[in-house]
């Protein structure tokens, strides 16, 4: 059921790229409750995925994107505002690659210019992007900024490696630059820390299944998913959450708040 909730709002969203892409879901949801949107993602992820799919599904124009590059960034934050017809009120930064993980680096052996890449793919970017949009004064009062993040940003997890200081340095982002763009045009930003999700990049990392389901136990109401992840953050689009900024929000079915659940003590007194 929609709900006309973000009717007349123009936004971008990063990092579709199949149909298991969080912002694949989320770009489905957003154009149900009647945002705009252009679609954005690396160039090498145009030939590798099925982001025309969705832009023909959506009725959205794809502008590639490296999120690293300031000058990409640039063209498309412009671009963006032209095609729409006014200026952004939503940004989904859904964005994450570790070079380090896709070849199998474990965390004694890292490969330091790997390491700076995962940092600015994962994190520098958030900060890149909204700094094009400060300088091309591409956001609207009152717009809304997302990035998603994993928990692994405070607490260690095996195999996440360099991802994780990338997730603490985007939450970090989120609240400086949070500070910064509440003050110039009263723009909020936040993160969402989501569930372990079954994607390209969730699959990733080794020994995701085992993870999925020990988060799956330790959640009081299970894992979110990605349809779930999609519903909260049209929420933080929305004008019901004017007041949020600079958190790192939780949605993970009650895991990070859950010591212990009795669906692990069976399983593992069994
Ligand atoms: N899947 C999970 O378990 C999980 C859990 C918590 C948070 N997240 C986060 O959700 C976000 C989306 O990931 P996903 O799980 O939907 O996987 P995904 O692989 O579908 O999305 C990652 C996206 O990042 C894009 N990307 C990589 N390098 C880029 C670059 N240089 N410029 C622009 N785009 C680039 C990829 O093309 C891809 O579309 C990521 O930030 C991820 O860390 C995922």
């Amino acid at each position: 059921m929609a709900y006309n909730l973000l009717k007349g709002k123009r936004g971008i969203i990063f990092g579709a790229l199949n149909e298991d892409s969080i912002a694949w879901k989320t770009a489905l949801k957003v154009k149900e409750e009647g945002g705009s949107f252009t679609l954005t993602n690396a160039p090498i992820a145009m030939r590798l995925g099925k982001i025309n799919e969705l832009a023909e599904q959506c009725n959205a124009a794809i502008i590639p994107a490296d999120a690293t590059s300031e000058e990409d960034l640039t063209k498309l934050f412009i671009a963006s505002v032209e095609k729409l017809g006014g200026k952004i009120d939503f940004v989904l930064h859904s964005i994450g690659m570790s070079p380090n993980i896709r070849k199998g680096k474990p965390y004694g052996d890292m490969n330091y210019e790997w390491f700076l890449k995962t940092l600015d793919i994962s994190a520098l970017s958030f900060h890149k992007l909204m700094q094009t949009a400060e300088k091309t004064d591409a956001m609207n009062e009152w717009g809304s900024i997302v990035a998603l993040t994993y928990i692994a940003a405070q607490r260690s997890y095996p195999d996440y490696t360099d991802m994780a200081q990338a997730k603490a340095m985007l939450e970090s982002i989120a609240r400086s630059y949070g500070a910064r763009f509440a003050k110039l045009k009263k723009v909020r930003v936040n993160t969402i820390s989501q569930s372990p999700t079954r994607t390209t990049a969730g699959a990733g990392i080794s020994g995701f299944d085992v993870f999925f389901d020990f988060a799956d136990m330790m959640s009081p109401l299970g894992n979110a998913s990605a349809e779930d992840c999609a519903n909260y953050t049209v929420s933080l689009f929305s004008d019901f959450t004017r007041m949020v900024t600079m958190q790192n929000l939780m949605h993970d079915g009650g895991f990070s708040s859950a010591g212990m659940t009795q669906e692990l003590v069976d399983r593992l007194s069994k």
